[in-house]
C-alpha cells in the first residue's frame, strides 16, 4: 500500500528551509521525498499546504488517557502524533501506587490491570491508542510503592526497592525517569536520594526529567539542583515546563537560561520543555502545600479547572470563594479539597516576555503539560499547544521561524528523547505527518472555553495511517509503544 502526498511545502523537522514537493509513503514509512514521479495506490494533492513531521508532545500526563480515551483526539486534532507520558513524577507503574496517584485526578478510570512498566507497555501493544507513546518512569510513584508517603530519606531496604522498580522500568524500555518535587511524595526526597536513584540510568540513553522543587523565588537553586543531579548521576537533564512564576520573580528566566548555557558549555546535556501560556495548571492541593497563595500568586489568579463533584465551581477563582465564605484563601481552598481531593486549578502567574525569552532559547522544545480531565475546564494547552506556538508565537509574533518552531516540536524532541526514525520527514523515517495551513493555524481554546480544537490542522498520519481528516478523527488506532534503544 503506497500513498503519495503531493504539492506540499515540506518541513524536514531539522529546521531547514521548506521545499515544495511530494512525499511517498509505503506502509508505515516514508520512502521518497521530493518529486515523486510514479503513481501510488492513493494520491492526495494538498495544494501547497505545509507538511511537517507529526508533533511530539514531550511533556504529557496521558499515561491512562492513552488506555481509556484511545483515539486521543484531543491530541491528534492538534497535530500531535507522539506523547511522552509519565512526567512530573507521576508514572504508570508500579500499578497500585500509580492508581493511588492517578485516581486523585481521575477517580472513575478503569484501565486494564498490568504489572510494572513491561506490563504497561504491553497493554499499549494490546490496546493501541491513536498516537505513539514513549514512557518515563515516575519517581513519585516508585517512592510511594517503596515507602508510602513518608517524609524522610529511604532506608537501605526502601532504596533497594526503588532501584528494583527503576531497573524493571529501564529493562522494559522507558526513556527516562521523571521527578515532581512539589508533589507528594516526591517533595520529601532529598537531592542525594535523587542522585542515587538517577544513577540507575547511567550507561543507557535514558534522561532525567524534573518538575523542579521551586519555580518562583528559588528557581535558580532548583535549576542548579537538576543540573547537579544530572552531572553526578551521569545522565542528560530535561527541565520540565521551564518558567518563573510570581510577579516579583519575573525576568529570572534569563538567569536560569544562563545556567543551562553554562552547563552545556561544561559538556553536560541539558534541555528543557515549555508550554506556550502565561498560566500554569496543577492540583489545588499542591498549590496549598507550596504556599503559592501568599508569596506567588494572589488567590484571584487561581481558578478551578476541574472539580468532579462540583462542576458549578469550575471557572471560579479561589478569591471568589474566600469572599463568599468569609474565609482566608487557604481556608477556602481547604474546604474545596475536602469536598473534592483531586480538584485542579489554572494559575495565572507568568508574564509574556518571559514566555517568549524561554521559547527563543535554543534549549527549549515544546511540551503541553496538559492534564487530560476532559470533562472540566482543563487548561487550553491540552488541545492547543502546538497550534499556538506555530500561529501565535512563530507566525504572528516572530519569536521563532516556522522551520525552527517545527524543529522544536519534532526533530529536536525525537533526538533528545531517543525516538528512533521519528521527528523527521526523510526516506526511512516513520510516516508520522501533519498537513497544516501556515496562514491560518491557530489555537482556539480559551481559559473560559478550553475544549476547542485548533484551526488549520488538515490531516494527521501516524505510522502511515490517517488519524485526522479535516475536522474528523478517522477512529484509526495506529499508535505504538516506543521502547528505548540504547547506543
Ligand atoms: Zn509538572
Ligand atoms: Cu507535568
Amino acid at each position: 500500500m503506497t500513498l503519495a502526498i503531493r504539492n506540499a511545502l515540506i518541513h524536514d523537522g531539522a529546521g531547514s528551509d521548506p521545499i515544495t514537493g511530494d512525499v511517498l509513503i509505503e506502509g508505515d514509512r516514508i520512502v521518497e521525498v521530493g518529486i515523486v514521479s510514479g503513481g501510488a495506490d492513493d494520491d492526495i494533492d494538498v495544494g501547497g499546504l505545509s507538511l511537517a513531521p507529526g508533533f511530539i508532545d514531550v511533556h504529557t500526563h496521558d499515561d491512562f488517557a492513552a488506555l481509556v480515551h484511545r483515539d486521543m483526539a484531543f491530541k491528534t486534532r492538534g497535530g500531535v502524533t507522539t506523547c511522552i507520558v509519565g512526567n512530573c513524577g507521576f508514572g504508570a507503574a508500579p500499578f497500585d501506587a500509580a492508581m493511588v496517584m492517578g485516581k486523585s485526578l481521575y477517580p472513575d478510570m478503569e484501565p486494564p490491570v498490568y504489572e510494572g512498566y513491561a506490563g504497561y507497555l504491553a497493554a499499549l501493544d494490546e490496546y493501541p491508542p491513536g498516537v505513539n507513546i514513549g514512557v518515563l518512569a515516575g519517581h513519585g510513584t516508585i517512592r510511594l510503592a517503596a515507602m508510602g508517603n513518608e517524609r524522610r530519606p529511604p532506608t537501605d531496604d526502601e532504596m533497594a526497592a526503588m532501584h528494583a522498580s527503576l531497573s524493571e522500568a529501564v529493562d522494559a524500555g522507558v526513556l527516562g525517569l521523571s521527578t515532581g518535587l512539589i508533589y507528594e511524595p516526591g517533595r520529601y526526597a532529598e537531592t542525594e536520594e535523587l542522585i542515587e536513584l538517577t544513577a540507575g540510568l547511567r550507561g543507557t540513553s535514558a534522561l532525567y526529567a524534573s518538575h523542579m522543587r521551586n519555580e518562583g523565588e528559588q528557581l535558580l537553586e532548583a535549576v542548579n539542583e537538576a543540573i547537579r543531579i544530572g552531572a553526578e548521576a551521569g545522565v542528560p537533564v530535561q527541565i520540565s515546563h521551564h518558567k518563573v512564576t510570581g510577579e516579583a520573580n519575573w525576568g529570572l528566566v534569563s538567569q536560569s537560561l544562563a545556567l543551562i548555557d553554562e552547563a552545556r558549555e561544561r559538556g553536560q546535556i541539558v534541555n528543557a520543555d515549555q508550554y506556550p501560556y502565561t498560566a500554569g495548571s496543577t492540583v489545588l492541593r499542591a498549590v496549598m502545600q507550596n504556599q503559592m497563595f501568599d508569596n506567588r500568586t494572589g488567590a484571584e489568579g487561581v481558578v478551578i479547572a476541574s472539580c468532579i463533584s462540583r462542576p458549578e465551581w469550575e471557572g471560579r477563582s479561589i478569591a471568589s470563594f474566600s469572599e463568599e465564605w468569609d474565609l482566608t484563601p487557604m481556608e477556602a481552598a481547604q474546604r474545596i479539597v475536602d469536598q473534592e481531593d483531586g480538584t485542579s486549578v489554572v494559575i495565572h502567574s507568568m508574564c509574556e516576555p518571559d514566555v517568549e525569552t524561554v521559547l527563543a532559547h535554543p534549549s527549549t522544545m515544546i511540551g503541553s503539560d496538559g492534564i487530560p480531565t476532559l470533562d472540566g475546564k482543563p487548561h487550553p494547552r491540552l488541545f492547543n499547544t502546538f497550534a499556538r506556538v506555530l500561529g501565535h508565537y512563530s507566525r504572528d509574533r516572530g519569536v521563532l521561524s516556522m522551520a525552527e518552531a517545527i524543529r522544536r516540536m519534532t526533530g529536536y524532541s525525537a533526538d533528545t528523547f531517543g525516538l528512533v526514525d521519528r521527528g523527521y520527514v526523510r526516506p526511512g523515517a516513520f510516516a508520522d505527518l501533519v498537513v497544516f495551513d501556515p496562514e491560518t493555524v491557530i489555537d482556539r481554546g480559551t481559559f473560559a472555553d478550553p475544549n476547542q480544537y485548533p484551526t488549520g490542522i488538515h490531516r494527521v498520519y501516524v505510522n502511515g495511517v490517517e488519524v485526522v481528516n479535516g475536522d474528523t478523527p478517522t477512529g484509526a488506532l495506529p499508535g505504538r509503544a516506543l521502547r528505548r534503544v540504547d547506543g
